[in-house]
């Protein structure tokens, strides 16, 4: 059975960070009450001129390079955001343009903060059933800045900018276990209002009243999408390991979505998963949505959290409300 691999993966933030003490210049909240609600302390925010297909760019000229391969190699780019750079045309059109790999296809999910593990879904899928393509480029890029109401304190503390990407390739050498084994993705439109940007699509017009009603912002019920995130992530994570028949034993690292350090405490111990193999860089990121994935699997791989031959086990949440699950037998 051919398998599917990860040949080479990057992240990118930008420079400026934005500190918890920055925030409480500009609405009523404090350090405290950040670190204690969320465990986030810092997050990095992209200047006015940085776009989202910039940040993309850049991770993933690092993925090519990780993956030794040039963008002319590139057989199809899927691209995972909820902050394209305009509503048309795609984001990975954009970053097509500036990485110069042309004619080939190019185009955008959005599953939100779930879109890195149905991007890959959606790329396996390709490589396995198209043996015309033999590299696919995933990205999970983010401006959250840009949709994030900076008077809302409830949500303006949780979500930082960047981006992640992988080249995803089929192995030629059929006897390795590498590989992404199995992935398992889901949604329940029935919780679509708990989390959205109501504006920028067809419902809501662009209208002078309609900006001054907020509604090209993030709208969040916070303390609903706490608990279906739990729910979702743990059932996502009890299902994949099931039809794999393995156990949490058996994975070297779980690398969840960085949206909540209490959301990632509660799923750590329901699912009874050890501590050290949970991975966490939230406090210098915050939720990245659909970067938060990549750029964690890469800064784990850096900082020597994952090794050759390790399952990685990630789980995602996010607004739809969508959610998925991905086992990665590190090659
Ligand atoms: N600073 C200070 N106080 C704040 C605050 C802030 N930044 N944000 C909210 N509060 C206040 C609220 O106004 C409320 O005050 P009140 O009791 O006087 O009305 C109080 O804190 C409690 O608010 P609540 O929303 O119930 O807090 P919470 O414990 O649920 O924590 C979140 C809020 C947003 C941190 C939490 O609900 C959460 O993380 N939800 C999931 C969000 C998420 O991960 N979304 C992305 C999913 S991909």
């Amino acid at each position: 059975m051919a398998h599917v691999i990860i040949k080479g993966i990057g992240s990118h933030v930008p420079d400026c960070i934005l500190s918890n003490a920055d925030l409480e210049h500009r609405v009523d909240t404090t350090n405290e009450w950040i670190v204690g609600r969320t465990g986030i302390e810092s997050r990095r925010i992209c200047l006015d001129t940085e776009t989202t297909s910039d940040l993309g760019y850049e991770a993933a000229q690092k993925a090519l390079k990780h993956a030794h391969i040039s963008s002319c190699d590139v057989d199809l780019i899927i691209v995972a955001t909820v902050t394209p750079d305009m509503q048309f045309p795609a984001t990975a059109c954009i970053i097509q343009e500036k990485l110069k790999c042309t004619d080939i296809p190019c185009f955008d999910i959005n599953s939100a903060c779930s879109g890195f593990i149905y991007a890959i879904d959606i790329a396996r899928n390709f490589l396995l059933n198209n043996p015309m393509m033999k590299n696919v480029l995933v990205i999970g890029t983010e401006k959250m800045s840009s949709i994030v109401d900076w008077e809302d304190r409830a949500t303006c503390v949780l979500f930082g900018d960047g981006a992640g990407a992988v080249v995803l390739s089929r192995d030629t050498d059929r006897d390795s276990e590498a590989g992404i084994i199995d992935v398992l993705i889901g949604a329940d439109g029935h919780c679509a209002s708990m989390l959205c940007c109501p504006g920028w699509g067809a419902a809501i017009p662009v209208n002078v009243e309609n900006v001054k009603k907020r509604e090209y912002f993030i709208k969040m019920e916070g303390r609903e999408v706490f608990k279906e995130a739990i729910k979702r992530m743990c059932a996502v994570v009890e299902d994949i390991l099931l039809r794999n028949h393995l156990t949490i034993d058996d994975v070297a690292c779980v690398i969840p979505h960085q949206a909540n350090m209490r959301i990632i405490g509660a799923i750590t111990d329901r699912l009874g998963i050890p501590s050290p193999k949970m991975y966490v860089n939230l406090q210098h990121r915050g939720n990245t949505s659909a970067a938060s994935i990549p750029i964690a699997i890469d800064e784990a791989l850096q900082q020597g959290y994952i090794g050759p031959g390790d399952l990685v086990l990630t789980v995602a949440f996010g607004a739809g409300m969508t959610w998925g699950a991905a086992l990665i037998r590190w090659k």
